[in-house]
């Protein structure tokens, strides 16, 4: 069955081709970080209008492999949750496109598609597992038992691990998007250089918080300043990023050790899975409790249509489809 995924929940336009929710015929992502990096942030208005002139090329080439909407037997698309000025541009365009075209519509949940990209990269896997979910607006614990049935078991009380490391790079001033610049410098420097707090809930193995450590940096940038000290970035990198990935990394292994499961598997998704002292020291710790590890592929971490499509497939499977009164919504849990 091919499935063609579409994608405009914030800062990427994205579409893509996959084939039997597995394997991907086409994925074409067009960012608009050099458009935001002006502004140290995504802007809203101005992300829903670039989705608005890239969307339709950018199907178009996605189409291209399989000769067009024609040879496509299902659209899915992300209708939540994300920014709604942005996830308003893509179920738009999909409800026109399907419908013209006489082909099924699934709407997809952004972070059940983050999961999905495991998919894409370990073809072997299946539910039931544990998913690490961190992007720049979600961290959350989740048991997957199936591949439309998730279930909670913590989540972020206040930021989410992406926007801490967004906001810990605006502290240091390496601009937007932070993640990916927090990991690059990160690689030079000495992770135990600072201790950053890590925060637990006695009544909450698997909640986060990650407030408390922006804070810490905010206060330790600060303080440098004031009695005229040179901040050390990489050290500082190194040292906030080992303190997110550490608490990660323990509740994660932690939720597969509790949790029941006829066999400890674990997947990682999101855009934060894409860091590298998060893949290396969850690795290390997944092999230590002999837990399998399933990582999507780096371009697969961050945003793109492939994902949808993936997810899309085992949506429709399970009987999921959307009429022309399709709407999105900027908040949604992963659960309903
Ligand atoms: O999943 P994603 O692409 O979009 C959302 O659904 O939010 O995640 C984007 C987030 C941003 O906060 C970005 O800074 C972070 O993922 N990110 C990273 C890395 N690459 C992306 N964070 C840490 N290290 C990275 N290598
Ligand atoms: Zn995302």
């Amino acid at each position: 069955m091919i499935v063609l995924g579409i994608e405009s929940s914030c800062d990427e336009t994205a579409a893509s081709v996959v084939e039997d929710g597995r394997k991907i015929i086409s994925n074409i992502v067009r960012t608009q970080i050099s458009t935001h990096e002006l502004y140290g942030g995504v802007v809203p208005e101005i992300a829903s209008r670039a989705h608005l002139e890239a969307v339709s090329g950018v199907v178009r080439l996605a189409l291209e492999p399989v000769g067009g909407i024609g040879n496509v037997d299902a659209v899915a698309v992300t209708n939540a949750p994300g920014l709604i000025g942005a996830l308003l541009v893509g179920v738009g365009f999909a409800k026109g496109l399907a419908f013209s075209a006489g082909k099924p519509l699934v709407p997809v949940h952004h972070i059940r598609g983050h999961v999905a990209a495991a998919y894409l990269s370990h073809t072997d896997l299946e539910p039931p597992f544990i998913a690490l979910i961190v992007s720049g607006g979600h961290s959350h614990l989740v048991h997957v038992s199936d591949f439309t049935t998730y279930r909670i078991l913590g989540g972020t009380r206040d930021d989410a691990a992406g926007e801490s490391f967004d906001k810990a790079a605006r502290v240091l001033g390496l601009g937007y998007p932070g993640g990916p610049k927090m990991d690059a410098l990160a690689k030079n420097g000495d992770p135990d250089a600072i201790h950053f707090p890590r925060v637990h809930f006695a009544d909450a193995p698997f909640d986060f918080s990650f407030s408390g450590v922006k804070t810490s940096i905010i206060n330790y940038a600060h303080n440098a300043e004031q009695t005229k000290k040179e901040l050390n970035k990489p050290d500082i990198a190194a040292s906030f990023s080992k303190a997110v990935c550490e608490i990660l990394t323990e509740k994660a292994i932690l939720a597969v050790n509790t949790v029941a499961l006829p066999s400890k598997r674990l997947v990682v998704a999101g855009g934060v899975a894409a860091n590298s002292m998060l893949r290396s020291m969850i690795s290390k710790a997944a092999h230590e409790n002999g837990i399998s590890l399933y990582i999507p592929e780096i371009p697969l971490c961050g945003d793109n249509g492939a994902m949808i499509a993936s997810q899309g497939y085992y949506e429709y499977l399970s009987g999921k489809r959307a009429d022309s009164s399709l709407n999105a919504f900027a908040t949604e849990s992963i659960e309903l």
